[in-house]
């Protein structure tokens, strides 16, 4: 009997997931809160495979854990669970800090106390390890430019002067983080890795860039650009650009992205490897704001003057890495994407 552990599945990203492996598995088995800022109602998400089975706990409750772990020893472990919102960590890093950090830490204790140590485990970390990355000088020497000052971005110096962007990959990039969201991501990722070496445990860790689709929560206003812009244009709303709205995103497909993570649970030539999950583009977010403004016939899109803390100018995957080591590759393109998760929002507001 293989059995897969998600927690945090009944999520965006969970649910798509356990669509693709639902019958790669006898069990799958999803410990998720229901996060009322994500989750409308307490109600089992639709979009989430009927085999799946929703355990609704916690994942910072140690006594939770030692139920779970005591009925089920899995075979396999994703861990999605986490608060994910990078401007409100700046203001809640407590919660934040408890639910990635502690909330890993206490799964992890529980599997030594339940003797459940998984065959490998799969960890959904983020592009916000990066901060803002590295980038290169006009004498072409690369370097890490670090956080944007307070002072900086009061003034509008939005770019690092005279340099460019150079895209991130695990293999070069120092991580970096400038929110605590990122911070809490990143020692994810270390408290993982130790931890699984000490045991004998696989792991495989993925940096996901801005992960968009149908699914994705419509009520949560801390995460989402793509469908607060969507909200805006369809109520004929200016959808304001922050900054002066050239930030370069890099927006990766629900399914694509899915994929990724079933091909990486199943497939040990990604063990211990930190893989970056991206579409490999960088969008302006002035382009994805025009492209819905024109789809809804709302007016142009404006620079509003405003700009958030802890947000970094730019963030696009080099993919390199990950292609040359999994047989994977994105294959939505940003229109095709768009368009279906426009269609989708279309249909969940209308209803
Ligand atoms: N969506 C993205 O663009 C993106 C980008 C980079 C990384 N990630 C990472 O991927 C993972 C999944 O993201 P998502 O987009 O599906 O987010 P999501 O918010 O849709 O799903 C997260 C799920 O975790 C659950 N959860 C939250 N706190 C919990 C707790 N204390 N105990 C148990 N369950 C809890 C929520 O109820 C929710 O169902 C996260 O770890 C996130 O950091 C996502």
């Amino acid at each position: 009997m293989k059995t897969c552990l998600i927690t945090g599945g009944a999520g965006f990203i969970g649910c798509e997931v356990t669509k693709i492996i639902e019958n790669a598995f006898d069990n799958i088995i999803i410990v998720d809160c229901l996060h009322p800022q994500i989750h409308a109602s307490q109600k089992i998400p639709p979009r989430l495979s009927s085999k799946a089975n929703l355990i609704i706990a916690d994942v910072t409750d140690p006594v939770a854990w030692d139920e779970v772990l005591s009925k089920w020893k899995p075979d396999l472990v994703l861990h999605l669970a986490a608060e994910t919102g990078t401007g409100q960590s700046l203001t809640e890093s407590s919660r934040h800090t408890q639910v990635n950090v502690v909330g890993t830490s206490q799964m992890l204790d529980a599997m030594v106390r339940q003797n459940a140590f998984p065959r490998k485990i799969v960890l959904a970390s983020s592009r916000a390890i990066y901060g803002e990355g590295k980038w290169i000088n006009s004498e072409g020497v690369a370097y890490y430019p670090g956080q944007r000052s307070n002072e900086q971005l009061a003034n509008g110096e939005w770019n690092f002067y005279g340099s460019k962007f150079l895209p991130m990959n695990s293999t070069d990039n120092i991580p970096m983080p400038t929110s605590i969201y990122g911070v809490t991501k990143l020692a994810q990722e270390q408290i993982i890795s130790c931890w699984c070496k000490s045991f004998d445990v696989n792991y495989s860790i993925l940096r996901l860039q801005n992960v968009y689709g149908p699914g994705q929560s419509l009520i949560n206003s801390y995460t989402g650009i793509v469908s607060l812009f969507v909200r805006l244009a369809k109520e004929k709303q200016i959808i304001p650009l922050y900054e002066d709205g050239m930030m370069l995103r890099d927006f990766v497909f629900i399914t694509d992205v899915a994929r990724a993570i079933s091909e990486v649970l199943v497939n040990d030539t990604t063990n211990g490897k930190i893989l970056d999950i991206g579409s490999g583009y960088g969008a302006t977010i002035k382009e994805i704001a025009h492209l819905i403004a024109e789809r809804y016939g709302a007016p142009r899109p404006e620079v509003c003057g405003k700009y958030r803390n802890g947000d970094v100018r730019h963030a696009q995957a080099d993919i390199s890495y990950t292609l040359d080591n999994m047989d994977w590759k994105p294959v939505v393109s940003l229109d095709e994407g768009m368009n279906l998760l426009c269609n989708w929002i279309d249909e969940e507001l209308g209803r």
